[in-house]
């Protein structure tokens, strides 16, 4: 047995066509459920909610409405750098490399990058990985886009993923980690995502990474915190989510979205703050809160970077830097990485 039959026993696989097919794992890492993380992380003196938990199907859509936000500049620049890569990303790409994406595609973004592989490739193979299943909506559209794709996507994590394809074959692959999805990790949490990305990378792959860089503290306090209301929405979301699934009943009239960028450790910190003394009920958690007036639960860091310290972070874990692009103002970043 070769490698990738031995992997290939741990997934399930759903082929939908010639051209479209998933790889699901039997079972999932053994991962603590919504209601011990949040048990355990509300019942902290410093309470906090993951930011993986905005995301169910309400605050996915919230989060698409943010990107095109006036005051929401990363998606929107990230394109436009994106756009500017037709010219110099062909030059490290080659007829056989397949493209696998960290996060699910299909956006503007991913079709940008499909652009470039099509017109160079005869036959362009596209791996998305995301744990949720929100990579099957997109695929069929994308297909109907583009003759020559063919889509093999993994709903597992990140890593779990990049393991799989490690022994899928032994083309080279271009792996996409954009909108600064990285930027929400802690420091140490990033650290190690990043180790692990570098061990599981083969050694002609490429990765290619977005990053918002540090600027002027209005503009990104306005980015988080825009005048219709939109990121506060996205930010209480979590509350009605933890209603919802939990059995909880957090009034949302008594607690307010709070946004900060903090100059020192380069990163937005964004809370929701208590506007009452009151306590709170979550039954699947077996808790009863209590919370004081302005105390805050802490729900995601963004971090902002200078491209000597994005540098200095690939570095360190053992990359080397191709190339590094930015928008005219200087504003994000993609930063192309090889291991060799
Ligand atoms: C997904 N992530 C990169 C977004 C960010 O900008 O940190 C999440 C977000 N939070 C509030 N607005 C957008």
């Amino acid at each position: 047995m070769n490698n990738f039959s031995e992997k290939i026993i741990d997934y399930k696989q759903y082929i939908v066509d010639s051209k479209l097919r998933y790889f699901k794992p039997h079972a999932t890492k053994i991962e603590k459920s919504f209601a011990e993380e949040i048990s355990y992380s509300l019942n902290q003196n410093s309470k906090f909610i993951n930011p993986k938990f905005f995301y169910d199907r309400k605050g996915s859509d919230l989060f698409e409405s943010i990107t095109s936000l006036p005051e929401y500049y990363p998606t929107r620049t990230e394109i436009s750098i994106l756009k500017k890569l037709k010219q110099d990303l062909p030059s490290y790409l080659d007829e056989n490399m397949n493209l696998v994406e960290l996060g699910s595609g299909a956006s503007v973004k991913t079709r940008l990058i499909l652009d470039i592989f099509t017109k160079l490739q005869v036959k362009t193979e596209y791996f998305p990985i995301d744990i949720s299943e929100i990579l099957t909506e997109s695929s069929e559209q994308l297909l109907k886009d583009y003759d020559t794709l063919h889509i093999t996507g993994i709903i597992d994590t990140y890593e779990g993923g990049l393991e799989f394809l490690k022994t899928y074959d032994n083309k080279k692959n271009l792996i996409l980690f954009l909108g600064s999805s990285f930027g929400n990790f802690t420091p140490d949490d990033g650290k190690l995502f990043l180790e692990k990305i570098f061990s599981t990378m083969n050694s002609d792959d490429l990765f290619l990474i977005g990053l918002d860089l540090v600027k002027d503290k209005n503009i990104l306090e306005s980015a988080y915190d825009d005048s219709q209301g939109v990121t506060a929405k996205f930010n209480l979301n979590v509350l009605s989510r933890i209603n919802d699934e939990l059995d909880a009943d957090f009034d949302l009239d008594n607690f307010s979205h709070h946004s900060i960028y903090n100059e020192s450790d380069q990163r937005i910190e964004m809370n929701l703050k208590s506007l009452v003394s009151q306590s709170v009920i979550i039954a699947k958690s077996n808790l009863s809160l209590n919370f004081n007036e302005n105390e805050l639960i802490h729900t995601e860091y963004s971090h902002k970077y200078h491209v000597s310290q994005i540098k200095k972070l690939l570095t360190d874990v053992g990359f080397k830097i191709k190339n590094v692009w930015l928008d005219e103002q200087k504003h994000f970043s993609l930063t192309l990485v090889s291991k060799n």
